[in-house]
C-alpha cells in the first residue's frame, strides 16, 4: 500500500510522550520533530545531543530515517533515544510521509 500520512500520524503517538511535532514547540526527552526531513542532524537549537548523535553528520533523508526508525541503536550506537524502533516497514513509511507532511521540503 502507498504510505499513508494520516496513518502515520496516528502511529507517530508512540513518539509524544518524547517528541513535539507543532512548529515553534520546543523539546521535551527528545528534540521537536517539525520540520525534521531536510533538517541537520542533531541540529535543534539548545537540544543537548548524545555524543553519538553529534558525530553524525548530513539533513535527514527519507533513507535516513528509515534506518534510523527502524532500529535506533543500530543507526547510531549510543543514541539517547531508547526507543526500540519501528520494525514493520509499512509503519515506517507511513510516520515518514507524516513527518515529510509536517517538513517544508
Ligand atoms: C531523536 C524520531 C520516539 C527520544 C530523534 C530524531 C528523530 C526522532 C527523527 C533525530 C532528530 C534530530 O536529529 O534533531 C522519533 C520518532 C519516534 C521517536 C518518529 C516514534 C516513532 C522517541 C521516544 C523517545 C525519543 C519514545 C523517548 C523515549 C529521542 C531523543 C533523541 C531523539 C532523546 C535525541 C537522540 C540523541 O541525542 O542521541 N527522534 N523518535 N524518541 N529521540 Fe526520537
Amino acid at each position: 500500500a502507498a504510505a499513508n500520512a494520516g496513518k502515520g500520524q496516528t502511529s507517530a503517538k508512540k513518539c509524544l510522550s518524547c517528541h513535539s511535532f507543532d512548529q515553534g514547540a520546543g523539546a521535551k526527552i527528545g528534540p521537536n520533530l517539525f520540520g525534521v526531513v531536510g533538517r541537520a542532524k542533531a541540529s535543534f537549537p539548545g537540544f543537548a545531543y548524545s555524543e553519538a548523535f553529534k558525530k553524525l553528520s548530513g539533513a535527514w533523508s527519507y533513507e535516513d530515517l528509515d534506518k534510523f526508525l527502524s532500529k535506533p541503536g543500530a543507526f547510531a550506537a549510543g543514541t539517547k533515544m531508547t526507543f526500540a524502533g519501528l520494525p514493520n516497514g509499512e509503519e515506517r513509511a507511513d510516520v515518514i510521509a507524516y513527518l515529510r507532511s509536517i517538513s517544508p521540503e
